[in-house]
C-alpha cells in the first residue's frame, strides 16, 4: 500500500476530482508524504524554517532585512530552459514554428517514465492557487503538486494560495492541474542537497487541449512556479484564443497627470527588458504619478461597453535583482526591504547585494555560487538572472485598483525591446493592423532570463516568443480580430526603445524615471493634443513635443533618438521578410504591412 493513501484528502477538499487526481499523481510519483497547503502565515513560517534547516534558505539579518531569505540555486539551474519547453497539442500544426512540439501520447509515455517514483523520499505539497483577484470573473484556479518547498514558499508570494483557492474551487470548479518535481528522488533524506534538481533531464510540458502542465527537473522561476509563465501565459493564451480575450507578457500601470486625469497603460517588453522598472517608475516630470497594477502579466478582456479591461493575475513580483537600486527603482527597493525571498544574489554582512545595487560594492561577500567574493574577484557576485520574490502589496507604488475584480480600462498598449541601434525612442502605430505588424516583428537582444547567447538579436513577437502556447500565426490573427470587434474602443498602440546606444557604447537615453517624458507624449497623443510626424515606420514625436525640461540631453542626440534612419531600416528588412516568410499561415494583413513598408523605404 503506498504511503500516500494514509492521507484522507476529504479533510481538505470536497472536490472529488481534485482528490482523486492528487491520489493518482501520488501513486505515480511515490512521495513519502502529502501536505495540503492552506496559505496561512503559520504554514509559511514553518516552510521557511524547514528551508533553513535544509540549507536552501539562509535567513538574512533580521535587523537589516526582516522576514527575508536568500536561496542559492544549483549553478546549472538559473533560468528558463526554452529548448526543453514543449507544447503538446493534438496536431503539430497548432504548436506552430516557435514552439517545440511533441506528440501528446508519446510525451505522456515519457512523462510516466520520468515521474515514476520521482518524489520518493520527499513530501508532495498540494498547492491550490488563484491567478487573479479572488472572486473575479477574470480569475482562474490552478493546483500545483510539487516536491519543492522552495516552490511552495514562492507560490505563496506570487499567487493567492491555499484555502482561498480551495474555497473558490468549491466541490466541482475547474482547475488547471500542474505537476512539478525537481527530479531528484531520495533513497535517504540525508542525501538531500540545498538545491535539488536534475542535471540531465528537464521537461517543461504543456497540454493545451486538456489545459495541463507537467514540469520536471528544474526548481527555478518560470520552470517551476507553474502559475506564472506555464499557466498565466502558455495555457492562458490558448484559453484566451478560444474565449476571445488576451493573455499577455505585459505590465499594467496607472498614470495620473498633474491635472488628475487617470490613464492605464499596458506594456509588452521581452524578459529583462524593463517591465518591472516601467511599472514602478517614479516620474521625473513634476506632478505626474505612476502606480503599479502588475509588472509581468496582463489578462485583458473587453467588457460589455467595449472597453478593454486588464487584471494582473499574479500577487507578487518576481523581479530581476541586478541593476535594481534606490536610484533606478526606489519603489522596488522599498518593497524588498522585508518579507522577500532572494535567489542567486550575494550575501554580504547578513544582507544581500548585487551589481548595481550600490555604487560601492561590499569589500567582502559570498557570491551566488557560495564562494568568497571581493570586488577584485573579476566575476559578478550575483547571477545576471538573480531575482527577488516579494508580495505586490508591499510596493509603496501599488495602485488602489490593483485587485479590482473588474480590472482597469487600458487606454494604450506599449510594445518595445532592447535595441542598441535603428529603433527610435517612441512611435505610434499607423493603425491597428500596423500595430499588430509592429508587435509581430518586435526584435530584441537576448538577455539572461533564458538560457542562450546574451546579446544575440532575436524576433520576439509581442514579447511572447517563449510564452505563446499555440501557433504564432493564429496568435497574430487573434490580435487582428481584436481590432475588428464591433463597438470596441481600441487602445492606441505605441513602440518604445530605451536602449539605443551611441558610438561609444553608452545609452543615449537616460531611461528609468525619465521615461515619464515619453509616457506624457503617449498620453497627449491619446488625448489628441499633439501632432506627430508620419513616417513609414509609424508616427514619430517631434523633438519640441517631448518635454525635456531639466534633462541634460543635447539637441542632436534627441533628434537622433526620435528619428528613423530609413537606410538602416532598409538593411534590416530582408531579415524581417525571412522571419515572416518562415511563419506558415501568416495572416495576409501582416505580410501586406511588410510590403507597404518595403515599398515606402525603397521609394524614400
Ligand atoms: P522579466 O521579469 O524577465 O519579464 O523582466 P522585466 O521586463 O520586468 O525587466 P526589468 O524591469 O527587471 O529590467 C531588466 C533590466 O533592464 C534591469 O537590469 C534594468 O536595470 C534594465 N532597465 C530597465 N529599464 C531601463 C531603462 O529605462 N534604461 C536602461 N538603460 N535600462 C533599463
Ligand atoms: C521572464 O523570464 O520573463 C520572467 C522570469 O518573468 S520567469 O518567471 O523565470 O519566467
Ligand atoms: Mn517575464
Amino acid at each position: 500500500m503506498p504511503a500516500s493513501s494514509a492521507v484522507d484528502h476529504s479533510r481538505h477538499t470536497s472536490h472529488a476530482r481534485l482528490a482523486s487526481w492528487v491520489e493518482q499523481v501520488a501513486e505515480l510519483t511515490k512521495p513519502d508524504d502529502i501536505v495540503w497547503c492552506d496559505g496561512s502565515d503559520a504554514e509559511y513560517a514553518q516552510l521557511a524554517e524547514l528551508l533553513v534547516a535544509k540549507g536552501t534558505f539562509t535567513k538574512l539579518d533580521e535587523a537589516k532585512r526582516p522576514g527575508s531569505y536568500l536561496a542559492l540555486s544549483d549553478p546549472d539551474d538559473v533560468a528558463r530552459v526554452e529548448k526543453q519547453t514543449y507544447i503538446c497539442s493534438e496536431s503539430e500544426r497548432d504548436a506552430g514554428p516557435t514552439n517545440n512540439w511533441r506528440d501528446p501520447a508519446e510525451m505522456r509515455e515519457t512523462l510516466d517514465g520520468v515521474f515514476a517514483g520521482a518524489m520518493r523520499g520527499r513530501t508532495m505539497y498540494v498547492v491550490p492557487f488563484i491567478m487573479g483577484p479572488a472572486g473575479s470573473d477574470k480569475s482562474y484556479v490552478g493546483v500545483e503538486l510539487t516536491d519543492s518547498p522552495y516552490v511552495v514558499a514562492s507560490m505563496r508570494i506570487m499567487t493567492r494560495m491555499g484555502s482561498v483557492a480551495l474555497d473558490q474551487l468549491g466541490a466541482d470548479g475547474a482547475f488547471v492541474p500542474c505537476v512539478h518535481s525537481v527530479g531528484a528522488p531520495l533513497e535517504d533524506a540525508a542525501d538531500d542537497v540545498a538545491w535539488p534538481c536534475n542535471a540531465d533531464t528537464k521537461y517543461i510540458v504543456h497540454f493545451p487541449e486538456t489545459r495541463e502542465i507537467w514540469s520536471y527537473g528544474s526548481g527555478y522561476g518560470g520552470n517551476a512556479l507553474l502559475g506564472k509563465k506555464c499557466f498565466a501565459l502558455r495555457i492562458a493564451s490558448v484559453m484566451a484564443r478560444d474565449e476571445g480575450w488576451l493573455a499577455e507578457h505585459m505590465l499594467i500601470l496607472k498614470l495620473t497627470s498633474p491635472a488628475g486625469a487617470v490613464k492605464h497603460l499596458a506594456a509588452a517588453f521581452p524578459s529583462a527588458c524593463g517591465k518591472t522598472n516601467l511599472a514602478m517608475l517614479e516620474p521625473t516630470l513634476p506632478g505626474w504619478t505612476v502606480e503599479t497594477v502588475g509588472d509581468d502579466i496582463a489578462w485583458m478582456k473587453f467588457d460589455a461597453q467595449g472597453q478593454l479591461r486588464a487584471i494582473n493575475p499574479e500577487a507578487g513580483f518576481f523581479g530581476v535583482a541586478p541593476g535594481t537600486s534606490y536610484e533606478t527603482n526606489r519603489n522596488a527597493m522599498r518593497a524588498i526591504e522585508r518579507n522577500t525571498v532572494f535567489t542567486n544574489v550575494a550575501l554580504a554582512d547578513g544582507d544581500v547585494w548585487w551589481e548595481g545595487m550600490t555604487a560601492t560594492p561590499p569589500a567582502h561577500a559570498i557570491d551566488w555560487r557560495g564562494r568568497e567574493w571581493t570586488p577584485e574577484s573579476g566575476t559578478p557576485s550575483s547571477h545576471p538572472n538573480a531575482r527577488f520574490a516579494v508580495p505586490a502589496s508591499q510596493a509603496p507604488c501599488i495602485a488602489d485598483s490593483w485587485e479590482d475584480p473588474d480590472g482597469v480600462v487600458i487606454d494604450a498598449i506599449i510594445l518595445g525591446g532592447r535595441r542598441a541601434s535603428v529603433v527610435p525612442l517612441v512611435r505610434e502605430s499607423l493603425g491597428w493592423e500596423h500595430g499588430v505588424f509592429m508587435g509581430a516583428t518586435m526584435s530584441s537582444e537576448q538577455t539572461a532570463a533564458a538560457e542562450g547567447a546574451v546579446g544575440a538579436l532575436r524576433f520576439d513577437p509581442f514579447a511572447m516568443l517563449p510564452f505563446c502556447g499555440y501557433h504564432v500565426a493564429d496568435y497574430f490573427a487573434h490580435w487582428l480580430s481584436m481590432g475588428e470587434r464591433a463597438g470596441a474602443t481600441l487602445p492606441r498602440l505605441f513602440y518604445v526603445n530605451w536602449f539605443r546606444k551611441d558610438e561609444q557604447g553608452s545609452f543615449m537615453w537616460p531611461g528609468f524615471g525619465e521615461n515619464s517624458r515619453v509616457l506624457e507624449w503617449i498620453v497627449r497623443r491619446c488625448d489628441g493634443e499633439v501632432e506627430a510626424v508620419e513616417t513609414p515606420l509609424g508616427l514619430l514625436a517631434r523633438p519640441e513635443d517631448l518635454d525635456t525640461t531639466g534633462l541634460d540631453l543635447d539637441p542632436a542626440t534627441l533628434e537622433r533618438l526620435l528619428s528613423v534612419d530609413l537606410a538602416a531600416v532598409a538593411k534590416e528588412l530582408p531579415q524581417v521578410r525571412t522571419y515572416l516568410e518562415g511563419i506558415d499561415h501568416l495572416p495576409a494583413p501582416v505580410m501586406a504591412q511588410l510590403e507597404l513598408l518595403e515599398a515606402a523605404v525603397a521609394s524614400a
